[in-house]
């Protein structure tokens, strides 16, 4: 079960200028009915993510088995959406001291940070470790580094089975680990054609290392399958959470000039959850000069450091926590303590959260910043595949209200563009001479 609690959020609470008015809501009805059949007209081709929660996972599944029989170590080599729904699903999903205690183990290799990739090769056990290479364009230079890196490895260590040490979730036809993989018999999963990177947590790229690991991936799927169910048939914008998401945060962006959307869990295995939702908000919404900032915090730690910026700096944020409302576990304060804090005797460490929260709710109310709460009753499968859906579908939506396409990134190539002059990749040639121009170190300041 999850709520979403958006009083905070409007006009008769916190006033006219940060608040949303309800007429404000509704004067977007014909463009929501409008935009609701469009796109269910898009599920097979954009908006494809949508038709995932019906897949059959049978062959995820069976091959997750045999890793978790045959294999210590699972390291994930991928970065952005081709990593970040695996880390989420990871940290909200499994028991916090997982790498600690249970198997197989999980790193994921997403930068090409030297000291990163050495620290966790010197944690693994090669022989005992299953390499899931999982790249849509097959081609992301972070990752074919990593991966050349440990292939190398592989094949000085494991010289005849080498190649049963890895997986490539991948494009169905196209790009370099599709052809590595057909040419070396490698284990393959698709990634659905119209399904981008930041998309495709739902998609083998998530679902496979989740299965490892030992997560319900049906019961994900079931969350997602829950809210597709809501978000096709609800078009009123108070009874869809997508579009209440979207229109919320749009009308606060345009109207009211919140141009930083902040996400603050107050539960520490929701924080890379954060991290998907920042990458799946910025690179799909981010484009013509506009789109919101998203920003990550989190509860209580972030009290204590971007709390007082909140509440009396810029108003130009708004504010979604996240709450949930029974941990796996929790701690007692006892009573046996000094009188001069007796207030917290008796309450556990959640219930102690929990005032935090309403507390920081209350007081940024008062400062009228706009805040949204997201309750889940617990962190399950379930659930975090409703929000995983809710947040895609508000995202697409979005798309249309700020007109603009959200499943491309057209800024993110010329960097890498750039990169691969600098490389010194063939083809790139007026890349290098267009680079010289404009990179200049003019004004520096050193100190020794
Ligand atoms: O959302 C996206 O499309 C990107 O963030 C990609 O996921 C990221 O760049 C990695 O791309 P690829 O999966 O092609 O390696």
């Amino acid at each position: 079960m999850i709520k979403i609690d958006y009083t905070n959020a409007m006009a008769d609470i916190i006033g006219e200028r940060d608040g949303i008015l309800r007429e404000e809501l509704n004067s977007f009805r014909h463009f929501i009915v409008e935009t609701h059949s469009r796109i269910q007209k898009e599920k097979e081709n954009k908006f494809y993510f949508a038709k995932l929660p019906y897949q059959d996972t049978s062959e995820i599944k069976k091959y997750a088995n045999y890793i978790r029989e045959n294999f210590d170590y699972f390291v994930l080599i991928g970065i952005g959406g081709s990593s970040l729904g695996a880390e989420m699903l990871f940290q909200a999903l499994t028991w916090i001291n997982h790498n600690e205690f249970d198997f197989p183990k999980f790193y994921v290799l997403d930068n090409v940070d030297p000291e990163k990739v050495a620290s966790i090769l010197e944690k693994i056990d090669i022989e005992k470790t299953i390499f899931n290479v999982v790249s849509k364009s097959g081609s992301t230079v972070e990752t074919i580094a990593n991966f050349s890196i440990i292939l190398d490895i592989l094949k000085e260590k494991i010289p005849e089975n080498w190649q049963k040490h890895l997986v490539i979730t991948t494009d169905p036809e196209k790009g370099f680990l599709r052809k590595f993989a057909q040419e070396n018999n490698i284990k393959t999963f698709d990634i659905p054609k119209p399904v981008g990177g930041r998309f495709s947590v739902l998609t083998p790229v998530g679902l496979f290392p989740a299965a490892c690991l030992g997560i319900d991936i049906d019961q994900l799927l079931e969350g997602a399958k829950k809210m597709d169910l809501i978000c096709s048939v609800e078009e009123h914008v108070e009874h869809n959470p997508a579009y209440l998401i979207a229109m919320v945060h749009y009308l606060a962006n345009m109207r009211r000039g919140k141009s930083i959307a902040v996400m603050m869990p107050y539960a520490e295995r929701i924080e890379k959850f954060v991290d998907w939702w920042r990458q799946l908000w910025a690179e799909s919404l981010g484009k013509d000069g506009l789109g919101q900032t998203p920003v990550k915090a989190l509860g209580t730690v972030d009290q204590h450091s971007q709390i007082q910026l909140y509440r009396e700096g810029i108003k130009d944020k708004i504010i979604t926590f996240i709450y949930v409302e029974k941990p796996s576990r929790d701690l007692k304060i006892p009573d046996n303590i000094p009188d001069d804090i007796s207030y917290i005797k008796n309450h556990t460490l959640h219930d102690i959260l929990t005032k935090e929260l309403l507390g920081t709710k209350a007081a940024l109310t008062k400062s009228k910043v706009p805040n949204i709460t997201i309750t889940m009753d617990k962190l399950s499968p379930y659930n975090i595949g409703m929000l995983i859906y809710m947040y895609e579908m508000a995202t697409g939506f979005s798309g249309y209200l700020y007109k603009i396409n959200p499943f491309d990134q057209p800024a993110v190539e010329e960097g890498k563009n750039f990169m691969y002059a600098l490389m010194g990749r063939e083809g790139y040639e007026d890349k290098l001479e267009e680079f010289k121009e404009l990179y200049k170190e003019k004004y520096k300041l050193e100190v020794d």
